[in-house]
Order: C-alpha cells, then sequence, then structure tokens
C-alpha cells in the first residue's frame, strides 16, 4: 500500500523540505512507496495524482512553493467529502495521506479524520497562527524577508526623510510584524491583537520625525484602528469563507501624512514574503517535522499531526490546531512597544 501526500492553502517555504524528508525515510527504511496529490484536496477529488520517489524529491529542500502544487479548495462544499476521498484511495491503493495545511485544511482533515479517514498532518503556515505548535515552517522565512524589505524602505525614508510603512501579512495575528518590527527597528508595530487610536501613531511618528529619524512603522494586514469594527479588506472571501485581508497600509499612508505633514509612503509587501529559498531554520524544522509525520503515517496513528514543542517534535490531535488561535501575548507587545517612537 502507498502514502499520499498532498499541499493544501497557501503556499509557505519548506513544504518540499517536509515532502522530501517523508519520501527519502519511508524509502530508506521501509520501501515504502507515495504518491502525491496535485493542487492540494483538488487533486484528491480530481484523482491528479504522480509517483513520489527519491528522484522526485532530489534536491528540492531548498526550493520554496510546493512541487505539488497547492489549492484552498475546500474537500466539502459539492467536492464529495470523505466518500469520493475514500473511493480515490482505494482505487490507487493508498492506505493513508499526509495532509500539510494551515487552519483551514487541518480542520477539513480534522472532520474527515472524524468520519474515519486514515490521515496524518504537518502544520503550515507563514502566519505562525496555530496553537498547538510553537513555531511553523515558513514563519521564520516570512519574518526575514519583511526584515529585510523593511532595512531597504528605510534607504528610502531616510534619503527623502518620508515616513515609511510596511504591511506584511499574518491574517488575524501579528507574528510577522511583531518580529520583523523588532529586527528591523521599526518605530511602531501594529498588529491586529492591539486595537490602537490615530493619535498615538500620530504621536509615535511625530516623535522619531522630531529626533530626526524617518519613521518607520510595520502594519499587519489584520489591524484595526480602535475605531474600527472589522479587518480592512476589499478582495471578497477565500474558498473557507474567509475575508481576503489587505491594504490598511495604504489606508494609514494618507491620514499619516495630513496629519504631522511628513510625506508617507506605503508599500505592502504581499506574497514576496512567502517566495523563494526557505531559511535554513525553516528547511531543519520542515525536515524534522517530515521525518516525523512518516512515523505517525507507519505507525497507523490516524488524526495526529507533528508539532514543535521547545525544540522537541511532537505529537498533537488535529482538534488542538484548531479553534484557538495562538495570538502574540500581551507581555510580548508591551516589551516591543517600550522602543516604539
Ligand atoms: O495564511 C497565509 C497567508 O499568506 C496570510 O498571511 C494571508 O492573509 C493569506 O495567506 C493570503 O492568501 P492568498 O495567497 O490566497 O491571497
Amino acid at each position: 500500500m502507498r502514502i499520499g501526500i498532498l499541499t493544501s492553502g497557501g503556499d509557505a517555504p519548506g513544504l518540499n523540505a517536509v515532502i522530501r524528508a517523508a519520501v527519502l525515510k519511508g524509502q530508506t527504511l521501509n520501501g515504502q512507496e507515495f504518491v502525491g496529490f496535485k493542487n492540494g484536496w483538488k487533486g484528491v477529488i480530481e484523482e491528479d495524482l504522480i509517483p513520489l520517489g527519491r528522484h522526485e524529491v532530489r534536491g528540492i529542500s531548498k526550493q520554496g512553493g510546493t512541487i505539488l502544487g497547492t489549492s484552498r479548495t475546500n474537500p466539502f462544499e459539492g467536492n464529495g467529502g470523505p466518500d469520493r476521498i475514500r473511493e480515490v484511495m482505494a482505487r490507487n491503493e493508498i492506505e493513508s495521506i499526509i495532509v500539510i495545511g494551515g487552519e483551514g485544511t487541518l480542520a477539513a482533515a480534522k472532520r474527515l479524520s472524524d468520519e474515519g479517514l486514515p490521515l496524518v498532518g504537518v502544520p503550515k503556515t507563514i502566519d505562525n497562527d496555530i496553537s498547538a505548535t510553537d513555531y511553523t515552517f515558513g514563519f521564520d522565512t516570512a519574518v526575514q524577508i519583511a526584515t529585510d524589505s523593511m532595512d531597504r524602505l528605510r534607504t528610502t525614508g531616510d534619503s527623502h526623510g518620508r515616513c515609511m510603512i510596511a504591511e506584511v501579512m499574518g491574517r488575524h495575528v501579528g507574528w510577522i510584524a511583531l518580529h520583523s518590527g523588532m529586527a528591523a527597528g521599526a518605530h511602531a508595530i501594529l498588529i491586529p491583537e492591539q486595537k490602537t487610536s490615530m493619535d498615538q501613531i500620530i504621536e509615535w511618528v511625530t516623535s522619531a520625525h522630531d529626533r530626526g529619524r524617518a519613521p518607520l512603522i510595520v502594519v499587519s494586514e489584520g489591524f484595526e484602528l480602535d475605531t474600527m469594527d472589522d479587518p480592512h479588506h476589499e478582495r471578497g472571501l477565500d474558498a473557507f469563507g474567509r475575508p481576503r485581508l489587505g491594504g490598511i497600509g495604504e489606508k494609514l499612508a494618507p491620514v499619516i501624512e495630513e496629519r504631522t505633514g511628513i510625506e508617507t509612503r506605503a508599500t505592502t509587501l504581499g506574497h514576496i514574503q512567502r517566495g523563494g529559498t526557505p531559511t535554513s531554520y525553516d528547511r531543519v524544522l520542515a525536515t524534522r517535522l517530515g521525518m516525523a509525520v512518516l512515523d505517525l503515517a507507519l505507525d497507523k496513528q490516524w488524526g495526529q499531526m507533528v508539532a514543535l514543542h521547545g525544540t522537541d517534535i511532537v505529537t498533537v490531535g488535529f482538534e488542538e490546531a484548531l479553534g484557538n488561535l495562538k495570538t502574540v501575548p500581551q507581555a510580548r507587545y508591551d516589551e516591543a512597544r517600550i522602543l516604539f517612537g
């Protein structure tokens, strides 16, 4: 019997390292055969799969994205759900599926697993918002890219005496903004966990400017001013019915410029944060998770996924990944806030 692997949801640097590690360990230790489903659950539903062997995974851990392709296809919602997946697995002699994905994907995996499907999982997201694991691969790369970008934005800020705003991803949590903002020495870090007034932002910008600095602000896409009821979004909903966030930086810039008289520009980093080569930290984490999830599949520990606790790879149930977003604790924000302005 073969093991299937799929990557679902947004791509994250390190996905290929997970795939490579699982395949190489399985082949080396057990002569295990693998297949890869193309484009997440879509490939399962459409029976679109490819053989995955040593040759296919050669040298891929340094490649960003996923060699299998991904999508945000929901396996339920008119796509056949567990019956269709069971049928495809049986016809292709697939005993279990390793599901690599974020919260939406793991929620679907939990539902399918409750219906008796033999699934094991690996948490994945650049947002680092899954509570069952201390870090997800992809996060470190996204933070590094955001930090490098802010270092570059400072060049223009310093040269023109402008206020520069970098908008980063992260959905409803501020981890990417917090870490990249601290690393880049931003004068304000605006995150979804901390509603903030425009007056406060102006105070930080003015204070930095008065000291002769070009103010640098990092804002998370899910940030809300204290006057807002929802995060800014203008691009509809994704396949799981969640709003596609983005654009808050461009909303803040003209207000800051008008109120301070400081020329202000916003840059949305967007998918650049998910692109390119994974950092070595992400490659190592992804490789360890890939090897560990293979053990879960061989041990038939259905409904379980691998996670990082401290420096150890542990096993947790799908349900532990869900419902509870891992938000930035107050203490982490407070320590960063001391240096704002
Ligand atoms: O969850 C990862 C993430 O990059 C979020 O930070 C962002 O809000 C979202 O995915 C973007 O999704 P898409 O690639 O579908 O536009």
